[in-house]
Parts: C-alpha cells; sequence; structure tokens
C-alpha cells in the first residue's frame, strides 16, 4: 500500500504575505492615515501590524497620536483606511499570487487534504476573487465571525471545526508573528513563511511556498 503523502488531514493557510503580498497596500492605506494624525509611519511599524486585525492595527497607531479618539472616530478613521486599502487592491490580478503559491494549494488538494483559509481580513473574499482561487479552499473563515484576532487561536480553531479535522491533525501556515503564535496557541503544526530569527515559534521556517513541500512537516 501506498504510503500517504502527508501526516495532516488538513492545512489551513493564512492570505496576507503567504499566498499573496497585500502587505505593500495596507503599508500605503495605513501610512497615509497615520500621518493625516501627525503619527510617523515606517516599514518597521508596518511590520508590526502583520497578521494584526483592522481596529486592533489602528489602535496601535493611535497610541502615538497626541490626543485621545473616540470610538466612533475610530471607526471613522478605519473605514477611511479601508476604502483607501480597498481601491488600492481593486486591481489585484492573478499576477499578484506569491510564487509557489498555487503549486503548494494544488499538491495539498492532489495529497486529499482540506484546505481552510485563516485570515483576519474583512476583504479576504475580494481578494481571493481577484486572485482567481476561490474554489481551491473548502472552507474560508468570515473575519466578520471572529471575535479575537492573532494571537488567539480563535480563528485557527473556527477553520478545523468547519473542516472537520482535528487541531492536531492539522498544519497551519503564516507568515506573522501574531498568527503562528494563534496556530500554536491552537495546537497545531506551525510552517513560518520569513525568517527564522523572527517567527521563533514556528516549528518549520521556509522563505516562500515555492519551498513547501508537504511530505516533509
Ligand atoms: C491581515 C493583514 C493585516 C490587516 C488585517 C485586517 O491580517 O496581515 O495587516 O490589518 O489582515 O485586514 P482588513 O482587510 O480586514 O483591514
Ligand atoms: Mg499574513
Amino acid at each position: 500500500m501506498n504510503q500517504p503523502l502527508s501526516r495532516f488531514k488538513a492545512v489551513i493557510f493564512d492570505l496576507d504575505g503567504v499566498i499573496t503580498d497585500t502587505a505593500h497596500y495596507h503599508y500605503l492605506a495605513w501610512k497615509q492615515l497615520a500621518e493625516s494624525q501627525g503619527v510617523h509611519f515606517d516599514h518597521e511599524f508596518n511590520e508590526s501590524l502583520k497578521g494584526i486585525d483592522r481596529m486592533g492595527s489602528l489602535d496601535l497607531i493611535l497610541a502615538s497620536a497626541s490626543r485621545q479618539y473616540t470610538p466612533e472616530e475610530k471607526l471613522a478613521l478605519a473605514d477611511v483606511k479601508n476604502r483607501h486599502y480597498q481601491e488600492l487592491i481593486s486591481t489585484m490580478s492573478a499576477a499578484d499570487l506569491l510564487p509557489g503559491a498555487v503549486a503548494a494549494l494544488d499538491t495539498v488538494r492532489a495529497a486529499g487534504l482540506r484546505i481552510g483559509l485563516a485570515s483576519v481580513s474583512k476583504n479576504a473574499f475580494t481578494v481571493l476573487g481577484r486572485l482567481g482561487i476561490t474554489d481551491k479552499f473548502d472552507y474560508v473563515v468570515d473575519a466578520a465571525t471572529i471575535a479575537r484576532g492573532k494571537p488567539d487561536p480563535e480563528i485557527f480553531l473556527r477553520a478545523a471545526h468547519e473542516l472537520g479535522v482535528a487541531p492536531a491533525d492539522c498544519l497551519g501556515v503564516e507568515d506573522a508573528v501574531a498568527g503562528v503564535a494563534a496556530i500554536k496557541a491552537a495546537g497545531m503544526f506551525a510552517l513560518g513563511i520569513g525568517h527564522p530569527f523572527v517567527l521563533t515559534e514556528a516549528d518549520v521556517v521556509i522563505t516562500s511556498l515555492k519551498e513547501f513541500n508537504l511530505a516533509a512537516y
């Protein structure tokens, strides 16, 4: 009998920074918003926002502002940023898929595993549609239904539950420190995309999905 290709039953992918590089668009939109409030914003700050949800990111930015904001003001600012972001992603296409992403999804599918998407982005469905890969996923978590963002494990646990797979049988794929922490807190194996000295909690780290080797984990 043939050995199965993987000891896992499902692979749950993050979107931004794993399948496509939307980080630059988030950067541009947050930078404009931050500067409109007199807050300095650079690439290093943007890095620290990876995987953090919209309101959480705004709170981190406004922590450096010279005044306090009401909840209504915060919602309005988050909306300004989001509309700018949506404008930026409106021209995305399959050309924005990161190298190795489709091959990785197809490998997982061919091996008979379930495939989930766990992004805290409320724009995830739009981005998947623009990339043309919506139908490659068995289940996409709707971020609007998630109460706690990463590093809380909620989103990964939801994906596993909906896929009908125990967390211990899931491989999670993430580029953000908060995301890797969420995978580990969910009791899953964490494959980090990035640098081992940054993603210290990950079980294995590769530089991009070009190096994805399902049988090796
Ligand atoms: C991802 C990105 C974050 C972004 C978050 C929310 O996790 O890595 O940078 O803030 O999604 O995205 P949204 O599209 O809902 O504003
Ligand atoms: Mg990410």
